[in-house]
């Protein structure tokens, strides 16, 4: 970029707010550096609770929001997502707001932007009151995004009130959203109902109001629903990623990725080791875990997994796994780590698959890696992102039973046995092709993200 352009950016002053979740603070560390290689200032404006590491990005300013009653939370407290995400919005809004205020009279430059996670859906009443234009971060697929923006309307249809937990599992497409079968509804929805369409209804509104929204994912992948979405939502959308194209996930990793991953693999020839990993809050009960550990054993190919410690519910670790599991079930073909350098593993000659829950950010991740994927969603966006993998792009294939030893095992012959499995690879590598091509000059990506710098300009 030019040099004048550059430093005249330097003095607009963009402030980023992000979600205090791994999967979301990725994204938004990896936008603010890609609006600052654009020449912009930037502020992360963050909570002290699962606070991004300063020293990982010395060109950033870092403002944490001061509010006392953060220190309750711990990373095991999140495991009721939607009242994390009220609590958040009900009780930082005047913090961040005396903050946002304080920048203001201070700051040399100008804030010429508040850029939000679009689970931070209470703040816009902020950028009024403050008179800044406020843009949203949406951290997930636009697929996924059409389903939540659905979820008023299938409500009335009468979808959860009616529907018992036996129909919700059902195979019949969602009339509207095809290809999603009304079992890629968000799994939350059984628990509590009203909470979910209560929350999905605050975040559509709030992000409404927003007056633009970027999006980490490539028009190339999501063209159809974009089209669907924009004629909702008619306001600029800015499609600039995959995001960690530009910069690694590791440097806002909240916990330490196990090196020694990447040496196990280079023993290993390539496509022949299968990744697994559910990501940063996905926990399992120990007769999913030990599902999981057989159906990798009697598959007999090789496999790196990633079992957060926390991730099984009422055990620290590996406690659960049959005594001898490594060394004589498995006879030395897995490597059992706490958490991985994820974009590293994918991008590794020997890894072949990726049994993954399907977070937007592993899904991408695998897309641009061009690696096959073994889908087992849990909640959320992920139920929607699996059935793209599986049914629109045939990159994957579902466990459509949940987590059975049977059904893992013959999926990963699939996967990485099969003729099936390298067709899907090479669809993959496909997918993987235009993802590079959206960065070259006149790419969509690179086009979308000149566009977004104009927009921040025009403020
Ligand atoms: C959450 C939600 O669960 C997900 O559905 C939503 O799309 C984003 O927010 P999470 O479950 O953590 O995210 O999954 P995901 O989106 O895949 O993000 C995980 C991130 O952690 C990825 O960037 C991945 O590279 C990284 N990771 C994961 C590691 O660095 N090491 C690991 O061992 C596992």
């Amino acid at each position: 970029m030019d040099s004048t352009i550059l430093s005249s950016n330097r003095s607009r002053r963009l402030v980023l707010l992000p979600l205090p979740l791994q999967g979301h603070i990725n994204p938004m560390l990896q936008l603010a550096n890609i609006l600052h290689s654009k020449g912009f200032s930037i502020t992360i404006l963050h909570t002290h609770f699962n606070a991004p590491n300063p020293t990982n990005y010395p060109h950033f300013s870092f403002l944490p929001i001061s509010d006392a009653s953060q220190e309750k939370h711990s990373v095991s407290d999140i495991g009721n997502v939607i009242s994390f995400l009220h609590y958040l919005n009900n009780n930082y809004l005047n913090p961040i707001q005396h903050c946002l205020s304080k920048l203001m009279l201070e700051d040399e430059g100008v804030v010429c932007s508040l850029i939000t996670d679009a689970q931070w859906f209470a703040t816009q009443s902020i950028a009024d009151e403050l008179k800044i234009p406020r843009i949203v971060l949406r951290t997930s697929s636009i697929s996924s995004f059409i389903s939540f923006v659905a979820f008023p309307l299938l409500r009335d249809m009468g979808y959860f009130r009616h529907f018992s937990d036996e129909e919700m599992k059902s195979e019949a497409l969602v009339v509207g959203l095809e290809p999603l079968k009304i079992k890629d509804l968000p799994k939350f929805v059984t628990s509590d109902p009203k909470a979910i369409c209560e929350l999905l209804d605050l975040m559509v509104q709030g992000t409404k109001q927003a007056q633009a929204i970027i999006w980490n994912t490539f028009k190339e992948l999501e063209e159809i629903n974009l089209l669907t979405l924009s004629h909702v939502f008619p306001k600029p959308h800015f499609l600039i990623g995959p995001f960690h194209k530009y910069s690694p996930t590791s440097l806002s990793s909240l916990l330490a990725q196990d090196q020694t991953s990447i040496p196990w693999l280079d023993k290993h020839p390539p496509n022949s080791v299968l990744y697994v990993s559910f990501g940063s809050l996905a926990r399992v009960d120990e007769t999913q875990f030990l599902e999981i550990a057989w159906g990798l054993a009697n598959s007999k190919q090789p496999f790196l997994w990633v079992v957060r410690p926390g991730s099984i519910h009422g055990s620290e670790w590996l406690e659960q796994l049959p005594d001898g599991f490594l060394e004589r079930i498995v006879e030395g073909r897995g490597y059992i780590v706490k958490w991985a350098p994820q974009q590293e593993v994918l991008a590794h000659p020997a890894t072949g698959g990726f049994f993954t829950h399907n977070g937007w950010n592993s899904t991408l991740e695998s897309i641009c890696e061009g690696v096959p994927m073994i889908c087992s969603p849990c909640f959320g966006d992920q139920p929607p992102n699996a059935r793209y993998v599986s049914d629109v792009w045939k990159i994957g294939v579902q466990l459509e039973n949940g987590l059975e030893r049977s059904e893992i095992e013959s999926a990963i012959k699939r996967v990485m046995v099969d003729r099936e499995g390298m067709e899907m690879r090479d669809r993959s590598i496909n997918l993987k092709t235009k993802a590079e091509l959206c960065f070259k000059k006149d790419g969509s990506s690179y086009a979308s993200l000149d566009d977004l710098v104009n927009y921040i300009q025009s403020f």
